[in-house]
């Protein structure tokens, strides 16, 4: 029998729907939230509000484009948490309501398991390869910098993590320190195309372990802009493409010095990526080229994948439903990390 799965992501601030058969996608829907550019970040009350308005839209298209009536779905898949406290609350008060009216099971879903098995996606040709286990996965989002032993579906194991502030945060701190607008990863990453990687060097962090480390890099960013403003106004304009190719090069150069050092010490050569920064041009090309000079098995998830989605939450309620790991009307969504 073919299991068909509404995913529903409510962590931040991406309203996203999505169905799936078995693992396979049929639609992919996300509403993002161009309000909080404005304020130069999430603003939680802004995002719980516009997620109210675009989950009705958002969940009827992505059935839609699905082409299936909400009486064949299996089973509700939603994000439980790590997230904004008010955004999860939407979307897990809607999929327990709609579980509930159609007699169907419920599936919890932890957003940062759900980055990583986004690489057990299926495109409609089942063409595309997919990691065997155990396999690294270096997780780096807007929250969160992870590097995870994954040694089964819900079998993971976090080596390594920021201490303090995540990759993304970092692309987007910048970003702002220069003037571009939120979200500025993308934006960093486009500028940065034309940069010279080598003109600035910013200080790298000294971190035990697998651990990472980015609010001093974040500081010395501040700090040298804020010395070179001093001598010239224009020093951003005049350099922003360098600045945003440096900046990039730096937390590049953090963030793959510790999954080289991951894959020596745990011998796994099978290595993934996921999450937001995960669509960073720069880490995807440099990924490749480890793939050549380390003889690693590289996985790089699909652009509409690496970003939140719902569906790496509808594949990940596919193999929970496999494991019959249903959820209950009662769970109360999680702000915090855990799994
Ligand atoms: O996974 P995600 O959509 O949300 C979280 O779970 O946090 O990640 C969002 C983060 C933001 O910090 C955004 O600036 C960053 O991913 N990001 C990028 C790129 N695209 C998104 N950072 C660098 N280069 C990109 N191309
Ligand atoms: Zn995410």
């Amino acid at each position: 029998m073919q299991l068909y799965i509404l995913g529903i992501e409510s962590s931040c601030d991406d309203t996203s729907a999505a169905v799936i058969a078995d693992d396979v996608i049929l639609s992919n829907i996300t509403a993002s939230q161009d309000i909080h550019a404005l304020f130069g970040g999430v603003v939680p009350e802004l995002a719980s509000r516009a997620h109210q308005q675009n989950i009705i839209p958002v969940i009827h298209t992505a059935l839609q484009k699905a082409n299936i009536s909400k009486n064949k779905l299996s089973a509700v898949a939603y994000t439980r948490g790590p997230g904004l406290l008010g955004s999860l609350l939407v979307g897990a008060s809607f999929a327990k309501a709609f579980a509930m009216g159609l007699n169907i099971p419920l599936i919890e879903v932890n957003h940062l398991q759900a980055h990583i098995l986004a690489h057990f996606i299926r495109g409609a040709e089942k063409s595309n390869s997919v990691p065997v286990f155990p396999f690294l996965c270096l997780t780096v989002s807007g929250g969160h910098t992870q590097i995870v032993v994954v040694k089964d579906y819900f079998d993971m194991q976090i080596i390594g993590q920021t201490i303090d502030d995540a990759a993304g945060e970092t692309f987007d701190k910048a970003a702002k320190i220069m003037g571009l607008p939120y979200p500025g990863g993308p934006l960093v990453d486009k500028l940065a195309a034309t940069g010279n990687p080598d003109r600035f060097s910013f200080s790298k962090p000294n971190v035990p372990a697998l651990d990472f480390s980015f609010s001093g890099l974040k500081t010395s960013f501040l700090y040298f802009l804020r010395d070179r403003l001093k001598e010239n106004e224009h020093f951003i304009d005049q350099n922003k493409a360098d600045l945003c190719a440096s900046i990039q090069k730096t937390i590049l150069d953090i963030l793959l010095s510790k999954l080289e050092k991951a894959a020596m010490e745990t011998g796994i050569r099978e290595i993934a990526i996921a999450g937001g920064v995960s669509a960073n041009s720069g880490l995807r090309s440099r990924l490749e080229a480890l793939r050549h000079d380390k003889g690693w098995n590289v996985f790089i998830p699909p652009l509409a994948y690496t970003t939140d989605n719902a569906a790496m939450i509808a594949v990940t309620g596919y193999f929970k439903y496999l494991n019959k790991d249903f959820a209950n009307q009662s769970d109360a969504p999680y702000a915090r990390s855990r799994f």
